[in-house]
């Protein structure tokens, strides 16, 4: 493997920024709000948030420290603090889920260009929720729109990844993510005022754990993994590039606040507006697409203009949300083609972009003209959100947290969690503690629940 000269991010408000885009994007904004639906509400987001606490900000600690340490792509850092060992399989497992997402998750953000379309045509008047689940659905199932929207959207990746790190991706971040959350507050309050909002309310707020079971672990264990954006290396790629004065812990719990605030936004935006509608909560992947709409014309349908620059705004920087988080998956598996098979930047971005473009259009036809071809009785979409999300992303976290917990020299954890002594660190001892014993046994519990060992 060959070390080569690396970029790093320029400033520490733009590795948080950089960071938390790549957490914050549909994982937040359109699969949050469908699987709380899909698992009873409030229960799953309480559950949410143990992981995302217990497992999630812990392994996010170890993906910077093994990231920042190596300085190299995820599968080559494994080479460097564990070399000739298996260990370099977490990173290679980590590249192929990276892959497979960006195949699905650029369906969806293709979609959301759809959308921008249709709201700047102010295509969404005088409808009603009907004739938007109609809309979608006809849109989804159509075997050519969605396929070029996704190759649009890859092809805008691919490009920004091109360019590099510091003008790429640090830049994007820093415009984006303060507007998003401006306009996700602004939408909130709209939606919470709604009449018939309340019922949306009481099922985000109030628990039923009576619909708690194995599934519904999963799933939220899942998510949290899904929307922190870890357990396949992606943010110990980005932290290759970080500074050796940035804060590790702080920066793993700044990006967890803002991606735990903006997915608990957008399900104050969502579950209101869907039962102000009757729209059934447990829409599935539609939820988002067929909900928000209502929202722009019920709240501001009297003065079109303001609905159709509000709902243009909303699509645009959605949009540039699913951006920064797909830039992030291109951009793991792109440093390690480039890095591990000495191929050139602009190439391995390329194979890169081709793939998941071959992939994606098969992934976008399971929901449209294939969707009678099943594998396990799930669509190729389902398919490959299910093998990463809820196997592949946990399970790396699992060995991230076997690895630094238990593998990895105690002086390099200590090196990097205080920046070689220059910082207190005061969370050491409760991170090594996280990592050894909390995290792996909890992950390995939910997996074997799932498996039905428990209840
Ligand atoms: N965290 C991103 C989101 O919530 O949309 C999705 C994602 C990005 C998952 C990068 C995994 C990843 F490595």
């Amino acid at each position: 493997m060959k070390q080569m000269s690396r970029a790093n991010f320029g400033s520490k408000l733009g590795v948080i920024l950089a960071s938390a885009g790549s957490a914050v994007g549909l994982g937040n904004i359109w699969r949050f709000p469908f699987e709380t639906g899909n698992h009873g509400g409030a229960a799953f987001i309480l559950i949410y948030l143990g992981c995302v606490l217990f497992f999630g900000i812990p392994i996010m600690i170890a993906e910077f420290m093994i990231g920042r340490h190596s300085r190299t792509n995820t599968a080559g850092a494994y080479q460097i603090l564990a070399p000739r060992t298996h260990w370099r399989w977490v990173g290679r497992m980590g590249v192929l889920a990276g892959f497979l997402i960006l195949s699905y998750y650029s369906v969806v953000a293709g979609w959301t260009l759809e959308y921008i379309c249709e709201a700047a045509t102010n295509s969404f008047a005088g409808k009603s929720a009907q004739d938007f689940i109609a809309s979608f659905n006809g849109f989804v199932g159509n075997p050519w729109r969605p396929v070029l929207w996704l190759i649009v959207f890859l092809l805008a990746t691919h490009f920004i990844i091109v360019r590099g790190v510091e003008k790429g991706i640090e830049k994007s971040a820093k415009i984006m993510m303060p507007a998003l959350f401006i306009l996700l507050i602004v939408l909130g309050i709209c939606s919470v005022t709604l009449p018939g909002a309340g019922e949306g309310l009481k099922f985000l707020l109030k628990p039923d754990f009576s619909k708690v079971n194995s599934n519904v672990l999963l799933s939220a264990m899942g998510q949290a993994f899904f929307s922190l954006s870890l357990g396949m290396g992606c943010l110990c790629t980005y932290a290759s590039y970080f500074r050796n004065d940035t804060n590790l812990p702080r920066t793993a719990l700044n990006v967890a606040s803002i991606d735990t605030l903006v997915a608990i936004l957008a399900g104050l935006i969502i579950f209101p507006a869907a039962t102000s509608v009757n729209i059934p909560v447990d829409s599935g992947p539609s939820l988002l697409f067929i909900t928000l709409p209502n929202v722009f014309l019920k709240a501001f349908g009297d003065v079109p203009m303001i609905a159709v620059i509000l709902s243009v705004m909303f699509y645009v920087l959605l949009a540039l949300a699913a951006l920064t988080s797909t830039i992030s998956l291109h951009e793991v598996v792109t440093a390690y083609l480039h890095e591990e098979f000495s191929m050139s930047r602009k190439k391995a971005a390329w194979l890169v972009t081709a793939g998941c473009t071959i992939l994606g259009i098969f992934c976008s036809l399971s929901l449209g003209v294939g969707k009678d071809y099943t594998i396990f009785g799930l669509t190729l979409f389902d398919l490959f959100d299910f093998v990463t999300a809820k196997i592949m992303l946990p399970a790396g976290g699992f060995f991230i947290a076997l690895f630094m917990g238990w593998y990895v020299d105690k002086k390099i954890v200590y090196d990097e969690i205080s920046n070689r002594g220059t910082l207190k660190a005061s969370t050491y001892r409760l991170l090594l503690f996280l990592l050894k014993y909390v995290a792996p046994i909890g992950i390995g519990l939910v997996f074997l629940n799932e498996l039905g060992l428990f209840f």
